[in-house]
């Protein structure tokens, strides 16, 4: 068995700054709700003509973590992006980014995992360095959220949330078999897949149909629907059972922990996970004030964030966690 580690991180977010104040001139909301109930201040959105796509911001990021990581694109031998926006049905958005790259003809992988999109990646990139099988794996979150949203009044309690950006992450082999990716830990639960869904445009639900269906034009299905206070309920129980779940199978204990990076999905589950186990203010890393939530962007992001703030250092234990639609969930424990 090998082992696997992270040898560079990379970020990239649209320039377009969106505020609460901005939002609250098209709809109904208001900077001191949007504050109080998520903690967000702004978010990034990509603006017409930025050349921006779900896979274009991708690439950027990934283009950083590869430089940092001090490989050269060819020496990629696996792609796995995690996306719940992609640019096309498809095709994926892996194999964009295999082209934009120039990378020859390696494997790419998409992910379907929503919010804990980036964890999954992460760890199918893990098992694939530690059965051997490939040496240098990248791995991107990356949502274009803004492309998709209502953004009048009847989808304010979602629009407000949702950011777009991308992280990314190149995962190594490693000699050090105390470092490194310790343990990835990933649990769904299907029973509640449409308290946080899209139901169309779908196989089942072609948009003439939806057309048909809704002349008005309201309760259309191709806007993301969330049942926000249970999976409110839901996250903070599972964000909890999963970081003590990665703990345990590594005989750690929560004082061990120097970094929790939770998926950003709202400031008060942050705060919440942060004073159930009794963490400190630097063992929580948070920046949905500035971004949002971006799904499955927002734990390479802030991973990033908190990598180039000297906030991760050599030997630190490093736990990420995440909830999201699906239900899905996920953690993965790091020695960094
Ligand atoms: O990343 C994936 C995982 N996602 C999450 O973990 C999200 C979990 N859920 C949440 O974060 C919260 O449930 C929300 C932030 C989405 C909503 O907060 P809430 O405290 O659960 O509010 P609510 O949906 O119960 O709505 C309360 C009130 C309603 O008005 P009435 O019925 O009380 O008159 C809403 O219409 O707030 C109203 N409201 C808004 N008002 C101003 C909803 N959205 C807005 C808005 N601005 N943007």
């Amino acid at each position: 068995m090998y082992q696997s580690k992270i040898a560079g991180l990379g970020k990239y977010v649209p320039e377009n700054v969106v505020t609460n104040d901005d939002l609250s001139k098209i709809m109904d909301t208001n900077d001191e709700w949007i504050t109080e109930r998520t903690g967000i201040k702004e978010r990034r959105h990509i603006k017409k003509g930025d050349g921006n796509t779900t896979a274009v911001m991708g690439m950027k990021a990934a283009k950083i973590a590869i430089e940092r990581a001090g490989i050269s694109k060819d020496d990629i031998d696996l792609i796995v992006f995690a996306t719940l926006s992609p640019d096309y049905y498809f095709p994926g958005c892996g194999v964009q980014v295999q082209e934009m790259l120039d990378i020859d003809t390696c494997p790419a992988i998409d992910v379907r995992n929503q919010c804990s999109g980036f964890v999954y990646a992460l760890s199918i990139a893990d098992q694939f360095i530690k059965t051997g099988m490939y040496k240098n794996v990248l791995v991107i979150g990356s949502e274009n959220h803004s492309g998709g949203l209502d953004f009048t009044t009847r989808g304010r309690s979602v629009s407000v949330i949702f950011g777009d950006g991308a992280g990314a992450a190149v995962l190594t082999r490693s000699d050090h078999v105390s470092q490194g990716i310790l343990s990835t830990h990933l649990h769904s639960e299907g029973k509640h897949a449409m308290e946080l869904s899209l139901k169309g445009p779908s196989t089942m639900h072609w948009v003439p149909e939806i057309i048909k269906e809704n002349p008005q034009g309201d309760d259309i299905p191709y806007y993301p629907y969330m049942n926000g206070q249970f999976v409110f309920k839901n996250a903070v129980q599972r964000f909890s059972e999963v970081i003590n779940e990665g703990l345990e199978a590594n005989g750690l204990e929560v004082k061990d922990i120097d970094m929790l990076i939770p998926h950003q999905a709202n400031l008060r589950i942050s705060q919440f996970i942060q004073k159930k186990f009794r963490l400190s203010d630097d063992q929580v890393y948070n920046n949905i004030q500035r971004y949002g939530n971006t799904t499955a962007a927002s734990i390479p992001i802030a991973l990033t964030e908190a990598w180039e703030e000297g906030k991760v250092k050599e030997e630190d234990l490093v736990v990420l966690a995440a909830f999201g639609s699906g239900f899905t969930w996920a953690s993965a424990i790091i020695k960094w």
